[in-house]
């Protein structure tokens, strides 16, 4: 029989095996068994069967249609998981695994992270959501009165308070250009920005996508332009990324702070900040703790006590983003816009309010019930077909927003349809 004091020994040289011990249980065999549990593609005799058995993988209350992804995501079953493996691995050796035990796996999750975007695993730092990015960001420069920052008309709350917070007080002028709601070109948009800026203009900060209507900014071109007047780009990428392939070192950027919680499909409360490797210096930590001297992008995300679950849940997710595949899903976001749309166009109860070029939009759509208040629209939906959206007013808008991820099949598209066209009456 074994004595306290041999199992203490056995324990302790399972534990000095160290990560590599601890890593063989769970974070590999858990990731790998979720993600050989999902559905192959070649397993189905034609596309839509095949997503009809990824939505399985996704749990929502019966009789909800949710089409407010771009609110907040769902995970699928793979990640949760695991995500349950590594809490109920916390719970079991809290202090080694919450200080230097998942050392290794963490930083998988950046490889991961940077892979899915093109960029280098150093100009990565995984925080908490696209909010604390933008406010890392803009607490992160000492502008002078006068200074000028450019944020669009559409930018969301988290992208556009943190400027003003962090440098309108000192003087520094927020211009607000007005984008069209409904471009017909990338250069339109383009000419917004280079209207609004002046020899004071600092830093562009820009939406992939807009929260409102879903209208994909063209982040390239206003990168390059501004790039050519020394002027810094900051992306806010919490509706972009995940939603279509996004190279960053392509886009060009200097900065874009994403949250994994919508399009990414990861637990929630975790985010991505990309800081590309010329620019980082110019950031600081907007807190700081044990490692803030640190001189990687690690630097960045100094928390002490965190919970690590999550992000290793980050790992899961883009684990099913690759067994899915990104190409298939950005395929699938712009299958799902066009079906939306054809069964919509040429209808006039209904007012498509999101730009038709599939550069311009993708899988957030804009829909108004011609003659009715969006509110009671969205309420009616909710209340007699179950489909849950969000209603966007601003701008004129009066629309619904659909955000359409992988989960969405086809008949849920059908079944939205014929519930608009019974409220249109
Ligand atoms: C464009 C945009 N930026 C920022 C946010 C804020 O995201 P989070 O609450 O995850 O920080 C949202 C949330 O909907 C958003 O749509």
């Amino acid at each position: 029989m074994k004595t306290q004091s041999t199992n203490r020994r056995s324990f302790i040289r399972s534990s000095l095996l160290g990560v590599a011990g601890a890593t063989s249980l769970p974070f590999f065999s858990i990731a790998k068994e979720a993600v050989n549990a999902l559905p192959s593609v070649s397993a189905f005799a034609d596309d839509e069967s095949y997503w009809e058995a990824i939505k399985k993988q996704f749990q929502f209350d019966e009789g909800l249609t949710y089409l407010n992804h771009a609110s907040l995501g769902s995970s699928p079953h793979t990640v949760r998981k695991a995500t349950q493996a590594y809490m109920e691995t916390l719970e079991k050796f809290p202090s080694k695994y919450m200080w230097g035990g998942w050392e290794e796996e963490k930083e998988m999750v950046r490889s991961k992270v940077a892979e899915l975007f093109s960029v280098s695993p150093e100009e990565i730092a995984l925080n908490h959501n696209t909010s604390e990015g933008m406010n890392l960001i803009a607490r992160s420069f000492d502008l002078q009165p006068g200074d000028e920052i450019i944020l669009a008309n559409h930018e969301h709350a988290s992208g556009s308070i943190p400027w003003e917070f962090w440098q309108e007080t000192k003087g520094v002028k927020i211009v607000r250009p007005e984008l069209p709601l409904i471009p017909e070109s990338k250069d339109e948009v383009v000419a917004v920005y280079q209207q609004a800026i002046t020899s004071r203009t600092k830093i562009i900060s820009i939406c992939h996508v807009v929260n409102t209507n879903g209208m994909i900014l063209p982040v390239k071109e206003v990168s390059e332009m501004a790039h050519e007047k020394g002027i810094l780009v900051a992306v806010d990428g919490a509706q972009g990324a995940g939603m279509f392939k996004t190279n960053l070192a392509d886009l060009g950027c200097d900065f874009y702070s994403a949250s994994a919680h919508k399009w990414l499909f990861a637990p929630k409360e975790v985010g991505v900040l990309y800081a590309s490797k010329s620019k980082q210096h110019l950031l600081k930590p907007l807190m700081v703790a044990r490692g803030h001297k640190n001189e990687t992008i690690r630097r960045l995300e100094t928390y002490n006590t965190r919970s690590l679950p999550e992000v290793l849940g980050l790992g899961s997710a883009i684990d099913f983003i690759n067994e899915v595949t990104m190409e298939r899903i950005h395929n699938r976001t712009y299958e799902l816009k066009s079906y939306l749309r054809e069964k919509l166009e040429g209808n006039d109860k209904f007012r498509l309010k999101a730009p038709a070029n599939d550069d311009l939009s993708a899988a957030i759509q804009s829909v108004e019930v011609v003659g009715k208040k969006v509110g009671e629209v969205k309420q009616q939906l909710y209340e007699e077909f179950g489909i849950d959206c969000r209603p966007m007013s601003k701008f004129g808008l009066n629309g619904l927003r659909i955000s359409m991820s992988i989960y969405i099949t086809k008949s849920d598209i059908d079944y939205l349809v014929s519930s608009l066209e019974s409220i249109a009456g």
